[in-house]
C-alpha cells in the first residue's frame, strides 16, 4: 500500500496472503463496533466471521495448479473451499455469491487464464474462527 493506494507487486500477484508474514494485531473493539478490517496488503480481512486470508490462485500446486475446471467452478460459483462439495464455505470478502450466475464460458476463460499464470508457491494461513480470535491475538 503506497500513498496513492494499492501498488501491484508482480512477483506476488494472485498469490494471496504471504506465508511467513507476521499476522498483524487486531483491534477487537473495531469489529465489535461494527467495522470490518483489512491489512495494508488487502490480503487479510477481519469481521464477524473471524479472520480470513486471500488464497493463492496462481498456477502453482499451492494455488489452483492441480484443480479441475469443475473444482474451479464450484469454488467460484458455489463457494466451496478448493471446489470440494460439502467441505467448508469460502469466507468473506471472497464475493462468490456475486458469481453464481456466471456463464460457463466466462468461468472457463478465468480458469484458463489463472492456469497460465506464473506459479507462486505460497501456503496461506488457515482462517481463524471468531471464537479463537480473542486468544490468538
Ligand atoms: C474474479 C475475481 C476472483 C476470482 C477468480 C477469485 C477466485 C478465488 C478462488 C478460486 C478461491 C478459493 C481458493 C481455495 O479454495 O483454495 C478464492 C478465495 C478467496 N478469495 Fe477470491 N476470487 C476473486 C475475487 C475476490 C475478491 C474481489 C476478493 C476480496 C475483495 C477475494 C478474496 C478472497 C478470499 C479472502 C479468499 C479466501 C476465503 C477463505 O479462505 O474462505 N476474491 N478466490
Amino acid at each position: 500500500m503506497g500513498p496513492n493506494g494499492p501498488e501491484l507487486i508482480d512477483s506476488l500477484l494472485l498469490s494471496g496472503y504471504p506465508s511467513g508474514r507476521p499476522i498483524p494485531e487486531v483491534d477487537e473493539n473495531a469489529v465489535t463496533n461494527g467495522r470490518a478490517l483489512m491489512n495494508e496488503g488487502l490480503t487479510m480481512a477481519v469481521g464477524p466471521w473471524g479472520v480470513s486470508f486471500a488464497s493463492d490462485i496462481t498456477s502453482d500446486e499451492t494455488g489452483i495448479g492441480t484443480w479441475t475446471e469443475e473444482q474451479f467452478s464450484k469454488a467460484l460459483k458455489q463457494g466451496w473451499y478448493k471446489g470440494i462439495d460439502g467441505g467448508r464455505k469460502l469466507l468473506p470478502p471472497m464475493p462468490w455469491q456475486n458469481f453464481r450466475e456466471m456463464k460457463d464460458g466466462d468461468v472457463r476463460a478465468m480458469y484458463l487464464n489463472l492456469k497460465s499464470t506464473r506459479p507462486v508457491r505460497n501456503i496461506v494461513p488457515s482462517p481463524v474462527s471468531p471464537r479463537l480470535q480473542a486468544s490468538t491475538f
